[in-house]
């Protein structure tokens, strides 16, 4: 049997839930089981408000919506991502400018941050927002990016697409920025098939966002609209099995810890083969379990060991191909790019998912060692 990336994970109880909201006729965009999936995601992430939404890339758009970002507007972000978070800033007519990683956590790096923010005044023309990424369910170091944004009266958008789960100096990702937006697609760590949720602190925001995902629609007994509305909200069903999946959180970042230390203990030792740090600052959740290969010294590279693994019919992707080399974003200001090139170069996502069996990672394993011996 084909052991995937990170196929989706469901338990009994989102089963009944489901059903329930089938039975009970509730089958439209709106109805309990979402009200109640607000109200639980925000308690679990310990955010004020939470708007639940059709995909992670509607509550991105509806973010840099409510957050005033417009035609012409500049956002910065992070260039190793999923195309997503840069999808969702043109929607609005923002100019993505993108930013570096650091070496600590993959994530956007705060000194190039800083400096592209300071030069940014200099022209006098400091961006609209800050689109921060915590990718592969760690948090990038939000606390010197959040100084930064203050500094220059900039709004802090966290993509925690990646992220449910993990935290940064004991606060849950997604309680960072302004406005944070996750996701619930099938390879994410918990799933309604396709979903995602905007949070907030701000209750005008959510409410703005829920006002926009349905349409716009003004409150009077006819159909009525003052502004561009989106059918961006999430149906009930699926959030019945979103609240099933929440319940199981804590036991999903609980597994994929374990793969990660698995892969580890096997792997760490080889020479090399650099596993994703986990920064000191927070704790991941390693959605995806990351290594970078250096050729020379492994014997082998990243594509002749992922190419091995497809052979065994085990599923491993390269890390995100950064923003600044997409044929789509070419011509867009960057700042630094190095190591996102070299993390991509380099970099390999293993199987993660949490229903992995010891049997699937020892699989993985011995298809890694496989491949090198079969280049010494
Ligand atoms: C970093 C990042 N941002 C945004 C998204 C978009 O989420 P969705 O697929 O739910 O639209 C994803 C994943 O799909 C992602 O990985």
């Amino acid at each position: 049997m084909r052991i995937y990336l990170s196929p989706p994970h469901m338990g009994n109880e989102e089963r009944a839930l489901l059903l329930e909201a089938f039975d009970s006729n509730w089958i439209a965009p709106l109805g309990p089981h979402v009200d109640a999936f607000e109200r639980e995601f925000a308690a679990a992430v310990g955010v004020p408000y939470a708007v639940a939404l059709s995909s992670g890339t509607a509550a991105l758009h509806l973010a840099l919506l409510v957050g005033g970002v417009g035609p012409g507007d500049e956002v910065l972000t992070s260039t190793l991502t999923f195309s997503a978070t840069v999808n969702a800033i043109t929607y609005v007519g923002a100019r993505p400018v993108f930013i570096d990683s650091e070496r600590r956590s993959w994530n956007l790096d705060p000194d190039l941050l800083s400096e592209e923010l300071d030069a940014c005044a200099q022209r006098g023309r400091p961006p609209k927002a800050v689109l921060a990424v915590d990718l592969y369910g760690q948090c990038a170091d939000l606390e010197p990016i959040r100084a930064a944004c203050r500094r220059h009266g900039v709004l802090l958008i966290e993509d925690a697409a990646e992220a449910l789960g993990a935290s940064y100096q004991g606060q849950a990702a997604g309680t960072f920025g302004d406005l944070a937006a996750f996701s619930f697609n099938g390879n994410k760590i918990i799933t309604t098939s396709g979903g995602g949720m905007l949070v907030s602190s701000r209750r005008d925001w959510i409410d703005l966002a829920r006002h926009l995902s349905t349409q716009a629609r003004d409150s009077a007994p006819h159909y009525q609209h003052s502004r561009i509305g989106y059918n961006y909200r999430l149906s009930n069903l699926l959030a019945a099995v979103g609240r099933g999946q929440l319940r199981l959180l804590p036991d999903r970042v609980a597994a994929r810890r374990a793969t990660n230390q698995a892969y580890r203990q096997q792997l760490g030792q080889l020479p090399g083969i650099e596993f994703a740090p986990e920064a000191n600052f927070g704790r991941a959740t390693f959605w995806l379990t990351c290594l970078t290969i250096d050729p020379d010294r492994f014997g082998a590279s990243r594509e002749d060991v992922r190419l091995h693994l497809e052979r065994q019919d085990i599923e491993a992707r390269p890390v995100w191909k950064p923003m600044h080399l997409q044929p789509v974003f070419a011509g867009c200001r960057v700042r630094g790019g190095d190591v996102a090139e070299e993390l991509f170069a380099k970099g390999l996502c293993l199987p993660s998912g949490s229903s992995l069996t010891q049997g699937d990672r020892q699989k993985v394993v011995e298809g890694v060692l496989a491949c090198q011996s079969a280049h010494s």
